[in-house]
């Protein structure tokens, strides 16, 4: 297949950047389409960890190109100490190898602060943001009056819209919020190093994205946070502000509709999810801060600890059915190791009453009880493993039943945290 996009299908960090990683080896370009820096992918080479905040995660492949497209927020100065994290680690990218759409929005300063003030201000009612503005810069775009990406080569007009939202913004900081407004001096002296900096990245990433695909190129798509973080089909409104679902590869990506051939859905052999909101399945027990440990669940991005939780096949059914799902990539099986018995939760009951797919209203999700089975666990290692047959019997028959319960066929099997560790039964590009 030509085209194929990597969707997260639980609330994110299912270990997508390994999956796009992989992938990357068949692409020509790696297109992130949504989301800013609140996503963070951690790839795992020759025992070296890089994160990968807004850069594509085919960024450590020499030769492919990356694309940041216009359905994501940037801030600037994040980005360009990614840019020189990556550099520094022998990755640079240069503008022939990453292209950033003119029209993606800008997360200024203002954006961060105000995301901030706000989660201070609902107390216990947070969302539990990633607290890097995200929200409040999609919001200025869909009010229309966001800075761009290709304003920063018009320099004069970047800066009028620049100080106009300014005064409103740290009005909106001062009298309402009740917090500290932008220096806009310092703003502004910061400003023109940073567009220096970046102009030479301006691209029209969607022009690029379909003449690639009509020049038969291998496109790969990869998405951030996760289906149940999704602005209308996650837990609203403990969501992200963008839409993570497959869908958003057409509006974000510039890809034409109808020439997406596969969604390849991630999901952890467990759920883990950062922040406040519903978690059916959550594990309260030492057995949770268990395996927080063993499986390193503290948020890349924030150093949050994750919430941890059985693993969910109505939302993989919901997630499946959403995102037209292809295949599944399960990661962190090796996880589980020594966990004796494993559950699995196969429908939720409410009011007397069973649900098999997810109930309408998704604040329904805080009054459901999961129903779980119980399976066998394994106390063998299973790092090494790079086939089926390498597993012992329980994991393959965990591995079975969740298939027989989401409906999607399995195309890999992650084992461990690095490139290697991974047990491939199926790789889209090649089939
Ligand atoms: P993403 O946001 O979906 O890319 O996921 P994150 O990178 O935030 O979190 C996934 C974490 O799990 C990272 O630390 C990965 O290195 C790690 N990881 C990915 N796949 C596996 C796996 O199969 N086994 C183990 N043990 N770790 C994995
Ligand atoms: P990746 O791509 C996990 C969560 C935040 C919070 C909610 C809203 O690494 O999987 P935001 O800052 O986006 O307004 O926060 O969404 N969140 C993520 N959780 N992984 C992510 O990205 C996330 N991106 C956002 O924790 O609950
Ligand atoms: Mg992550």
């Amino acid at each position: 297949m030509q085209t194929v996009a990597v969707i997260g299908t639980q609330w994110g960090d299912e270990g997508k950047g390994k999956i796009v990683d992989l992938l990357a080896t068949d692409a020509d370009l790696v297109v992130r389409f949504q989301g800013g820096n609140n996503a963070a992918h951690t790839l795992v080479v020759d025992g070296e960890k890089f994160i990968l905040r807004m850069v594509p995660a085919g960024a450590l492949h020499p030769g492919k190109i990356c694309v940041i497209g216009n359905g994501m927020v940037i801030d600037p100065f994040a980005l360009i100490e990614e840019l020189e994290r990556l550099k520094a680690h022998s990755h640079p990218l240069t503008p022939d190898r990453l292209k950033i759409s003119c029209d993606a929005h800008l997360v200024m300063p203002y954006h961060r602060l105000i995301d901030r003030a706000r989660e201070a201000r609902l107390g216990a009612r947070k969302v539990g943001t990633t607290g890097f503005g995200i929200g409040p810069a999609y919001e200025d775009k869909m009010a229309r009056s966001g800075l761009r990406f290709a304003d920063l080569a018009k320099p004069a007009a970047f800066r009028t819209r620049l100080e106009y939202n300014l005064k409103e913004k740290n009005l909106y900081l001062k009298n309402v919020l009740k917090a500290k407004p932008v220096n806009a001096k310092s703003l502004m002296a910061q400003i023109g190093p940073m567009r220096r900096r970046l102009t030479s990245y301006i691209a029209d990433t969607a022009g690029f994205v379909a003449e690639a695909v009509a020049a038969g190129r291998r496109v790969l798509f990869e998405g951030a946070h996760g289906t149940m973080l999704d602005i209308d089909h996650g837990t609203y409104p403990f969501v992200t502000s963008s839409n993570c679902v497959a869908s958003a590869v057409f509006s974000g990506g510039g890809l034409p509709p109808g020439k997406l051939d596969a969604v390849l859905g991630v999901a952890k052999a467990y759920a883990t999810r950062v922040g406040g909101g519903p978690f059916p399945t959550e594990i309260k027990s030492a057995l949770g801060d268990r395996l927080r440990e063993e499986g390193d669940e503290f948020g890349s991005a924030t150093g949050r600890p994750r919430r941890i939780g059985w693993y969910d096949a109505v939302l993989a059914r919901y997630a499946a059915r959403l995102n037209g799902m292809w295949g599944l990539a399960l990661t962190k099986l090796d996880v589980l190791t020594g966990v004796n018995p494993l559950r699995i939760c196969y429908a939720y009951q409410a009011g007397g009453r069973r649900y098999d797919e997810m109930p309408p209203g998704r604040a329904a999700l805080e009054k459901v009880r999961p129903l779980y089975e119980e399976l066998p666990g394994w106390d063998q290692d299973i790092s090494g493993a790079r086939s089926l047959a390498d597993l012992p019997e329980n994991a393959r028959r965990y591995l079975d039943r969740i298939v027989e319960l989401g409906g999607t066929k399995l195309s890999m099997v992650g084992v461990g945290a690095g490139r290697e560790a991974i047990i491939v039964l199926e790789n889209p590009f090649l089939s």
